[in-house]
């Protein structure tokens, strides 16, 4: 594929033994908008192998982030998980993908919900500033079956809200909303049933869902889509289409092996 081009690998994070994260040298040609994603991968026998990935880095940043699962025998997170700094990467140069604030009628609440490694592309978004200037509320929600799959809390709870640029919006405006499914937490349950008993807008104290003032992005597995779209549907929301603005984007997560 001639849009591929090679990256260094400049750090790795590993959060647990399922999920790891990286970040590599970023091409200068390389432009992509905050949601979208690319192909990256490694040669294998001399071949690439390739994956949709989403970037988890913001488009301003010098380096590319990527967040990760790790299968044991999957035929590129097995590789994937053994990366170090200073190994390559091929990364495509054509990022793209539906998941993109463009594509929504103006709104109050953008509304990020996400499950498992569906995070990635609202790492990006939390770090748009456009964002903060369109929207009063951001609500950044993450599902997941354990604890220790909550990865980057750190950064949304502690870096971001101090970063000297633009911390005091991201105070103001970014609201984190985890919950765990399969141990105890302080937010327990699956995201689909926090929206329609009306636990999460009353958790995090805002109104009751309405297609006038709230947006959607979503990220997920197939399931999680598939139930959270149908959920939206019946209340009123209208998926964006065809070049047609609406409530809500989607990208399913993409959960390789
Ligand atoms: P659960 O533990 O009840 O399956 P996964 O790793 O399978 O993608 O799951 C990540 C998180 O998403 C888990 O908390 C899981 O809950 C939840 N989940 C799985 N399927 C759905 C769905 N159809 N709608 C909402 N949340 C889901």
């Amino acid at each position: 594929m001639s849009n591929l081009i090679r990256e260094t690998v400049t750090s790795v994070h590993h959060w647990n033994d399922t999920l790891f994260s990286f970040t590599t040298t970023r091409n200068q040609g390389l432009r992509f908008k905050n949601g979208h994603f690319t192909m990256i991968g490694i040669e294998v026998d001399n071949k690439p192998l390739l994956r949709a990935y989403s970037i988890a880095s913001a488009n301003y940043e010098e380096e590319m982030e990527f967040f990760s699962i790790k299968v044991q025998d999957g035929p590129l997170t097995s590789h994937l998980q053994n990366l170090t700094v200073g190994d390559e990467l091929l990364v495509s140069t054509k990022p793209v993908g539906t998941l993109i604030t463009d594509s929504l009628l103006p709104g109050k609440n953008l509304y990020l919900l996400s499950t498992g490694t569906g995070l990635a592309p609202f790492m990006s978004i939390i770090k748009d500033l456009d964002v903060y200037e369109e929207y009063d509320k951001v609500i950044l929600t993450h599902g997941v079956r354990y604890v220790s799959e909550l990865a980057y809390q750190d950064r949304i709870q502690n870096e971001l809200p101090n970063n000297e640029y633009f911390g005091d919006v991201v105070r103001e405006k970014l609201i984190y909303y985890p919950t765990v499914t399969r141990e105890p937490f302080r937010n327990q349950g699956r995201l689909t049933d926090a929206i329609t008993t009306g636990k999460l807008t009353k958790d995090i104290g805002l109104p009751d869902l309405n297609p006038e003032t709230d947006r959607f992005m979503l990220c997920g597995s197939p399931a999680m889509l598939a139930d959270l779209t149908e959920i939206l549907d019946a209340m009123g929301f209208k998926e964006a289409r065809a070049g047609e603005a609406g409530h809500y984007v989607i990208e399913r997560a993409f959960v390789e092996k």
